[in-house]
């Protein structure tokens, strides 16, 4: 399987940290951010990736990621989304060519996690598969896409983005694996009204064909796309090097 890392944005919740570079080249402890989701990649067996960017920044990148070799890589692909804030299934529509028709493993260039997910990539078939994290405290949900269950708990009918009565206690993390229908998907969406191509919204319309699967990530998961969760990453990783 390949794999894309989503970087384009404009970073706007970490200004002034992102008026001079990309937020997914900030440090997290010893590394630029966008490190970590290509070393998820990695760990899983990828090693064809291509990294979507946008913004006045987008440049930035190839100078610190170069051809990918360092981190594992056997192939790096850049890619520009035009409207940096056409949402994140804007940039996903991006990697089309790259897909060649295959599946796809996806992370957000702002996440970060220790997880293994090579066993899911292995044995991935056909639609999609979101990795869920538990929170007990419902609070903490209202800044991801929350998952809503069938009766059973087992299937995910809808993907909520940010909701304000979250009606499960998952938080949608930032990794994906699509098959290949994701492009003719992707053509169906409309904007939401934030005027974005929402991932939630993609994820439902899987979800609507009974064709979303799910697995709990195992291990930390944090993304780090405002202060607090900048700085909870970087207390994390540092921790870890010890
Ligand atoms: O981190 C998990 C959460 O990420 C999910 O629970 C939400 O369902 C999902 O919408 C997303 O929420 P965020 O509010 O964190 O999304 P954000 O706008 O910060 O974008 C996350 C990453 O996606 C960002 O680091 C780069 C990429 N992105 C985002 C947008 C809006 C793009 O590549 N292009 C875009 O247009």
């Amino acid at each position: 399987m390949k794999g894309a890392v989503l970087a384009g944005g404009f970073g706007t919740r970490l200004y002034p940290l992102t008026f001079a570079t990309n937020k997914h080249l900030l440090p997290v402890y010893s590394k630029p951010m966008c490190f970590y989701p290509v070393e998820t990649l990695v760990k899983a067996g990828i090693k064809e990736v291509i990294l979507v960017s946008s913004g006045p920044h987008a440049g930035h990148f190839i100078q610190v990621l170069k051809n990918g070799q360092d981190l594992g890589l056997d192939h790096l692909e850049y890619a520009y989304q035009e409207n940096p804030k056409g949402g994140i299934a804007d940039a996903l529509s991006v990697c089309e060519d790259f897909a060649e028709g295959g599946p796809l493993a996806v992370i957000l260039g702002d996440n970060t996690t220790d997880a293994d997910i090579s066993s899911a990539v292995a044995s991935f078939k056909d639609g999609a598969l979101v990795f869920l994290k538990k929170y007990e405290d419902k609070k903490m949900l209202k800044r991801f896409g929350v998952p809503v269950f069938d009766e059973s708990n087992k299937r995910i009918v809808e993907v909520e983005e940010k909701p304000e009565n979250p009606k499960s206690n998952y938080a949608q993390t930032g990794l994906y694996l699509y098959d290949r229908s994701v492009f003719q998907r992707i053509k169906k969406l409309i904007p939401s009204a934030r005027g974005e191509l929402e991932i939630s919204s993609l994820n439902s319309l899987y979800a609507q064909d009974k064709k979303l699967y799910w697995a709990e990530l195992k291990g930390y998961w944090q993304d780090a796309g405002t202060f607090r969760a900048l700085f909870e990453a970087n207390k994390y990783w540092a921790g870890k090097s010890e």
